[in-house]
Parts: structure tokens; sequence; C-alpha cells
């Protein structure tokens, strides 16, 4: 398990932007739904490509290359082309900033 990597304060985290950061060599997009953090692996189960340039609506993010949708919330796959759940990371607030790490939650 690495240790925690922080992503930005919660101050300068703006509504429904997404920022993605380097988890020992894991690309980790974290988003911040309306105030709700979010993070996963910036990988689509569908084909291997980043998934962050997606765009996202009422929590449900679009891959770029082929339009799968998946709700960002849990990480499931709603439309094919995927059929596998996004990777969830794991994320905590923490003195004011938002952190991340790698590994799924229990
Ligand atoms: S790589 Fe994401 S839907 Fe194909």
């Amino acid at each position: 398990m690495s240790d925690w990597t922080r992503v930005a304060s919660v101050a300068e985290f703006k509504r429904d932007e997404v920022r993605v950061v380097d988890v020992d060599n894991l690309m980790v997009a974290v988003y911040n739904l309306d105030g709700e953090y979010i993070a996963i692996e910036d990988v689509c189960p569908h084909d291997g490509s980043e998934i962050a340039s997606g765009c996202v609506k009422n929590g449900i993010l679009e891959c770029p290359r082929h339009g799968a949708t998946f709700d960002l919330r849990s990480g499931d796959v709603l439309t094919p082309p995927a059929y596998d759940p996004l990777e969830m990371m794991q994320l905590r607030v923490e003195n004011g900033f938002v952190e991340v790490r790698d590994g799924r939650w229990d």
C-alpha cells in the first residue's frame, strides 16, 4: 500500500474540476463532483486508454475513446463497449487537503 499523495487543497480544488496525479507511477484521476471527491485509476477498462479527458454529466463519465459510460460514484459501467467497472482509488481529506493512494476500498 502506497503512502498518501496530496492532490490539492480543498480551497483550490474547484467544483466539477478533475485533476490527474501520479501515484507511484499509477495515474489517478480525482474529481470534485459538486463537493464530493472521487478518485479512479485514469484508465478505461475497455481498452486501457486514459479516461480523465472524458466528459462528465450528472456524475456519469463518458470515455473519450469509444464512448462507454460509467457511474463515477460507484465505478459501475453503464454502457458498452466496456464491461468492467472503473478501478476506484482510496481518497481522504486530511488537514484541508485532498489526498489519494493506490488501493481499493475494502
Ligand atoms: S477505451 Fe474507453 S470505451 Fe474504449
